[in-house]
């Protein structure tokens, strides 16, 4: 999500992170677990590095494998150094079978000429490159008036992939089918208990996509419409996306936004406890459903982004995953101070079986979701009581 909320200058938490859990002898131990696993996913394989043509060797000839990411927010300058610094040449054959593919799921720019930068360097470093947009890469208040909405940008925006050679569209890669799923929230995603013990900022004051994207009159972020035309624009790759689930072995849908509640902390766990009302999308899941209602056990997964929360799970028998680059200072706070962090590879010649190393999913992995109890966990009561 947005790092666009008011924060103290006082206080290094965003309004939107959620803090690690709170230290008890389990959790230490839960801790030592995933650095354990922190340390294999470091191991993971890596994007090759290309230095001409024939660079992939006979043995890795076949292996097709897909990398996933969101939130590049190359306005960043150390984001766009980030992918400036992937190795280049991932290259790949016309037939989708051997290449290297990357997942882009969504905010990748605010501005075109950055986006457009990011998105030619991601080709450059990746035989195929996947993207959805997410709210910042609509948003124009960057744009020196050169769209007269986000719609218009919408537009340039796929003008642009299509110019690059990015997909947009469903295609299958190796066995694998790569969905693009378009989608964006509305509020009534949240249907768990607001937290009242606290007053926070209201979502026009919080979110800054309510003054930094302009829609036509017939659509706001205040209702459903919006969720419903991004939504509906799915509609046009039916044709296409019947064509993938009948001619692939495992699907991979992507979107930018939240497809189920669960993927997200509880609202108790939030320094923005509303931040379930500017996330998620009931209509994306039940679109995403029905793309995997016949795929194979294990043959079903689903890449999100925007909330920056790693994540790494199934429910119902899809297994949802965000990898996001995430803002440099949200990076700092990882491993390492996040040094080597790279796109999570989730396929290769297969699904991995590996686990992203997530904090909140493994938390829920382990305990139950509670979202009937509003008593703010501590970290968040200790953020609030500055206030109060
Ligand atoms: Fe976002």
């Amino acid at each position: 999500m947005t790092p666009h909320l008011p924060v103290s200058p006082s206080s290094s938490h965003h309004l939107l992170d959620a803090a690690p859990t709170p230290a008890s002898p389990a959790h230490a131990q839960h801790r030592r677990r995933r650095r354990r696993r922190m340390c294999c996913a470091a191991a993971a394989p890596q994007p090759r590095v290309a230095t001409g043509a024939g660079l992939r060797g006979a043995a890795a000839a076949a292996t097709t494998r897909v990398f996933v990411v969101s939130d590049l927010h190359t306005d960043y300058r150390e984001n766009m150094d980030w992918v400036l610094r992937l190795p280049v040449g991932g290259g790949g054959g016309g037939d989708g079978v051997g290449i290297d593919a990357l997942v882009v799921a969504g905010d990748v720019a605010e501005t075109r000429d950055n986006f457009a930068r990011t998105m030619a360097a991601l080709r450059e470093r990746f035989g195929a490159v996947f993207y959805v947009p997410g709210n910042h890469d609509l948003w124009l208040r960057r744009e020196n008036g050169r769209y007269m909405d986000s719609l218009e940008k919408l537009t340039a925006l796929l003008d642009a992939c299509s110019e690059l050679g990015v997909d947009t569209g469903p295609r299958i890669i190796g066995d694998l089918g790569i969905i693009p799923l378009f989608s964006w929230y509305h509020k009534s995603f949240d249907k768990e208990k607001d937290v009242n013990s606290v007053r926070v900022p209201s979502l026009e004051m919080a979110c800054k996509d309510f003054h930094a994207c302009q829609w036509p009159p017939d659509l706001a972020n205040e209702d459903e419409a919006l969720a419903l035309y991004f939504d509906k624009l799915n509609d046009r790759n039916q044709d296409a996306i019947e064509e993938v689930k009948k001619s692939s072995k495992q699907i991979l849908t992507f979107s930018h936004f939240v497809p189920r509640q669960e993927l997200c902390p509880e609202k108790r766990m939030l320094y923005y406890p509303n931040l379930p009302k500017v996330i998620g999308s009931d209509f994306l899941e039940r679109r995403l459903r029905t793309i995997h209602d016949n795929t194979k056990h294990g043959a079903a997964c689903h890449v999100f982004g925007h909330t920056h929360f790693c994540w790494d799970s199934v429910v119902d028998e899809i297994r949802y995953v965000q990898a996001p680059l995430a803002y440099p200072r949200e990076r700092k706070r990882r491993m390492n101070g996040g040094d080597g962090w790279l796109p999570f590879c989730i396929y290769r010649d297969g699904f991995n079986p590996e686990i992203y190393p997530a904090l909140w999913s493994d938390y829920y992995n382990k305990n139950r979701r509670e979202p009937e109890n509003t008593q703010l966990a501590p970290w968040v009561a200790k953020y609030f009581s500055k206030y109060y």
